[in-house]
């Protein structure tokens, strides 16, 4: 083996789950003496973490892999990889449409990369690393096949030291037509409580200040220790609050049929809760709901905003739709219209249906919806939300915000280091922009909103004196203080 440092390049679409799996894959090849670097031309081993919730994400990797053949016939000993939820689903297409490729591993065996990794460069034969398929074995065997995959962290990989993805449950056994993340990522399994308090100590020892708890469905997130006592999400996330460094602690994503009162109760009560809740809605027509198999009808999801605002004062809740999913009618559609119109969500994402081979609604319902009418359905769908977020921004010009300081902003990444446009977040998850210091960053301060435009709030960082002169950005209360009242 040559002795020149080895090198890594890593690609990443999709979904938190996926931030999160390459963070730790390169951190166990960081251990390995491996060093990222930014050109895939320049690396030994090329990976993917890939998405397959919609075509276009999976074409966007196909694409990628196309682009490296020439180079991979050029330099045979680089080792290239496809990790994650197209590995799991399509291996076999994957070996069809870029032969090129070395590696095949699922979301259930991400462990097993360096293994891989370090097998392909001793035999140059490729290595694939599969769980089973959903109908392959017994709920037992198939569920062990899908190991959660959170090795010892590396600081150093996180976009920012101080905030961190924690994994607390894999999986999902939900089963919308829609969809294919139960067949990539595999039974829904929660991991147990104490694991995951030693994961969260440890990143706070490490200076991490905000931890996001990440699952596909977080608030069924339940453990049970087969002696009759059940971990759910409000008792975990009470016990992350006692780790004293934590200063913010945040979930997603919710279901709504899943969002229970203890869980509403303890983010209202728990100062460090972040008040921001995702509850995806998919559509506001209960014929659509009912063909998605989303559990739940509008009614009820109405009811559950109603709960959520009522027990958790001030909450921002935000939404996922699908337009143009399999039979939405004009009329249909107008339904999900009049919900964004009446439920004021912080934001909505909106996504324009992809029908997903191997998913129940490719085999029952036919993708009827012209590609022209998904577009302007979406572009609707996000005026009116723009308008609300509008609205919703402009309410809060005047207010005192406390603000959790990220980085520099898009403008600020092109001003020298120093004084410049920075980014934060509030504890209801708005976005502020503002002129601050970059030792600023981390830490959490009050700012006043001056201005406001459908995306962003602008402020100024509220000020004080320091002895010894010099003015400071006065940092907000420690946020164990300044909770919102309980009720
Ligand atoms: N087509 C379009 N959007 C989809 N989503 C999930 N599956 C599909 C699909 N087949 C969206 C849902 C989900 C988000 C993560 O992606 O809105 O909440
Ligand atoms: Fe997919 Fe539905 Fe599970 Fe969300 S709840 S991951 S949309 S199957």
């Amino acid at each position: 083996m040559h002795d020149r440092t080895k090198t890594l390049f890593i690609e990443t679409v999709g979904c938190q789950m996926n931030v999160l799996d390459s963070e730790l894959v390169v951190g166990s090849l960081r251990r390995q003496g491996y060093e990222l670097v930014h050109e895939p031309t320049a690396a030994d081993v090329i990976l993917f973490t890939t998405c397959s919730v919609r075509e276009h994400a999976e074409e966007k990797t196909y694409s990628a892999l196309g682009r490296l053949a020439p180079h991979k016939k050029a330099n045979p000993d680089t080792v290239i990889g496809v990790l994650g939820c197209m590995a799991q689903k399509d291996q076999e297409e994957v070996r069809r449409r870029a032969p090129h490729v070395d590696m095949v591993v699922g979301t259930g065996q991400l462990a097993r990369v360096p293994e891989l990794v370090a097998e392909v460069q001793r035999t140059r034969v490729p290595q694939y690393a599969l769980s089973l398929g959903r109908s392959d074995g017994g709920k037992q065997s198939v569920t062990a096949s899908f190991e959660s995959f959170d090795p010892p962290r590396d600081a150093s990989m996180r976009p920012t030291p101080f905030q961190a993805f924690v994994r607390i449950q894999i999986g999902c056994d939900k089963f919308c037509t829609y969809c294919v993340v139960p067949t990539t990522r595999g039974p829904e399994q929660s991991r147990h409580p104490d694991h995951l308090l030693a994961e969260c100590r440890q990143l706070a020892n490490e200076g991490c200040k905000e931890v996001t708890l990440i699952g596909q469905t977080v608030n069924s997130y339940a453990f049970d220790h087969g002696d009759g006592r059940r971990t759910r999400l409000s008792d975990l996330i009470s016990r992350i609050h006692d780790i004293e460094s934590i200063e913010r602690i945040k979930f997603v994503t919710n279901f709504p049929k899943d969002m229970t009162n203890d869980l509403l109760d303890a983010v209202r009560e728990l100062p460090k809760a972040v008040k921001y809740l995702h509850v995806p809605v998919q559509s506001g027509c209960d014929e659509v709901l009912k063909r998605m198999k989303r559990q739940y009808s509008i009614d009820s999801y109405r009811e559950m905003l109603y709960r959520c605002r009522e027990r958790v004062p001030g909450v921002a809740i935000s939404s996922d739709f699908i337009v143009g999913f399999c039979g939405e009618s004009e009329e249909s559609f107008g339904k999900t219209m009049d919900l964004v119109r009446e439920a004021k969500f912080k934001n909505s994402f909106i996504f324009k249906y992809s029908t997903r081979p191997g998913t129940k609604a490719d085999d029952l319902y036919p993708d009827d919806i012209p590609e022209e009418v998904k577009k302007r359905r979406n572009n609707d769908l996000l005026q009116v939300q723009n308008a609300n977020c509008l609205e919703d921004h402009k309410s809060r010009i005047g207010h005192t915000v406390e603000v959790l300081v990220e980085g520099p902003s898009k403008v600020g990444e092109r001003q020298p280091p120093g004084l410049r446009q920075m980014i934060g977040r509030t504890m209801t998850d708005h976005i502020v922009v503002f002129d601050g210091h970059d030792r600023l960053v981390g830490r959490t301060l009050s700012a006043r909103v001056k201005e406001a435009s459908p995306f962003t709030l602008f402020g100024d960082v509220e000020t004080g004196e320091i002895a010894g002169g010099g003015l400071v950005a006065r940092e907000a209360e420690p946020v164990r203080r300044v909770g919102l009242p309980l009720v």
